[in-house]
């Protein structure tokens, strides 16, 4: 072989190689696509489930179809919903993750992940799920919440609120076979965690309807409906209806947590308190760092972390303040400089309000690509609650993001201080 056909030859071959390529890459171009889309449509069907699922969750982000139903809490639903899983699991392992674009391939290993973890969870249903309520959590937390998410445009959206309120009561009973199991199993709370509960709900139980927070869309907006007076009026009256039964269901369960709930409550602070407690620790803490660190290591991580900190902020106290002995006394003095401190709401407001716009906002583009054209707003808690919680807008930005601050004592509230450090 001269070396002018080895050439040829050798150039032949590029082009066939070539030419193979373009088209296998084509064939699995087609098949990535095929592939690449039957994910996006089983993700879509998962996402709509879990909307179904938690129907005031759809409602926030505005996601109005299922405005006329809650979240089902009974017991049994804690197997349907494992059997649910499981069936995206196989429905998922259908679909041939090598045919997919590698960028794609992550978002399917994600979305796995997500549903064995819930199955993998499924082994302790009967742990935290048996406690859906606290004095952080549950609807007696925020009850404006409903009136804030909720539209109130059309006779449609009454219809769905009336529907609402008619199955609270449904919901609370299955809240009190959660708890009684609870009690059976002994797998309840602490008292800490549930103790101020009674009196949050007492705030809701009004001896007249039309006096309960619920009833306030009957009473400002349902005269702005473009519908008869009749209409109107039979919708009050429903309204006032569903909203008695519903202040009945919530005394009801007042009266369970004060005399059977409460006075069953564990002794331990932890959860290794309740059967398979140290398994169950674990899994927890499996689930809120994704690492397999045993509880000891992870303790032990937090000791040397503290360590760490506190030999960095004993070397800035001795430095900028000439401050030797503790931090304690060090977070003292700061607390306790009138200019980190707040003397009104107003103030405090202001402040969030300043740190929100001014601080973060322009810092976020350093960090971030793609930064959505969302607006958060803040707004005083309208219970004395944790410090602040945020509950996310709509997606086409038709109700901003709300960040609600607890300004009942802007005396002790360092955010100022906090910001510093
Ligand atoms: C309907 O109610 C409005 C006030 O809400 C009143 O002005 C109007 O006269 C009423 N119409 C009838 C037919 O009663
Ligand atoms: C809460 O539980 C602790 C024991 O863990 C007990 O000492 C305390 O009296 C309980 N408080 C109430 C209000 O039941
Ligand atoms: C904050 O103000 C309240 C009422 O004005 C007062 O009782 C409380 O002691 C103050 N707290 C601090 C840390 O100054």
């Amino acid at each position: 072989m001269t070396r002018m056909n080895f050439d040829k030859i050798v150039f032949f071959s590029v082009v066939i190689i070539m030419w193979v390529l373009a088209v296998l890459g084509l064939i699995a171009y087609t098949v990535n696509g095929d592939t690449a889309l039957e994910l996006k449509e089983l993700q879509e069907e998962f996402f709509q489930w879990k909307l179904k699922e938690s129907p005031l969750f759809a409602t926030t982000i505005g996601e109005y179809k299922y405005d006329d139903i809650v979240q089902d809490l009974s017991l049994a639903h804690l197997d349907q919903r494992k059997v649910i899983v499981d069936g995206f699991i196989e429905k998922l392992k259908r679909i041939d993750r090598t045919l997919l674009p590698r960028k794609t391939r992550y978002s399917y290993d994600i979305f796995l992940d997500t549903l064995q973890t819930f199955v993998d969870g499924y082994k302790w249903k009967y742990h935290g799920n048996l406690n859906p309520m606290s004095s952080l959590e549950g609807f007696q937390t925020d009850p404006s919440l409903i009136l804030k998410i909720s539209p109130f445009n059309t006779k449609g959206d009454f219809e769905n609120f009336i529907s609402r309120l008619l199955l609270y009561p449904k919901q609370i009973d299955q809240v009190i076979i959660r708890f009684s199991e609870a009690i059976t199993l002994k797998n309840t709370l602490h008292n800490v965690s549930i103790i101020a509960v009674p009196d949050q709900l007492a705030k809701l139980i009004v001896d007249d309807p039309k006096k309960s927070i619920y009833f306030a869309p009957f009473k400002d907006q349902v005269h702005k409906l473009d519908v008869k007076n009749a209409t109107q009026d039979e919708l009050i009256k429903r309204g006032a209806e569903a909203i008695k039964l519903y202040i009945e269901s919530i005394s009801k369960l007042k009266k369970f947590l004060e005399t059977k709930y409460i006075p069953n409550t564990r002794q331990s602070y932890g959860v290794d308190g309740w059967r398979d407690g140290q398994d169950y620790y674990k899994a927890c803490l499996k689930w809120h760092l994704t690492t397999d660190m045993t509880p000891r290591e992870v303790h032990q991580k937090g000791l040397e972390e503290v360590k760490r900190i506190k030999e960095e902020m004993f070397k800035i106290m001795k430095e900028k303040e000439g401050i030797t002995d503790s931090i304690a006394g060090f977070s003292k003095i700061l607390m306790n400089r009138p200019s980190l401190k707040f003397n009104t709401a107003d103030e405090l407001l202001a402040e969030y309000n300043k740190l929100i716009h001014d601080v973060i906002y322009p810092k976020l583009p350093e960090y971030f690509k793609d930064i959505p054209d969302y607006k958060v707003i803040v707004e005083p808690e309208k219970y004395d609650g944790p410090a602040g919680q945020y509950f996310i807008g709509t997606e086409d930005g038709s109700r901003p993001g709300i960040f609600q601050v607890n300004l009942l004592r802007p005396n002790e509230t360092y955010v100022r201080f906090f910001t510093i450090i």
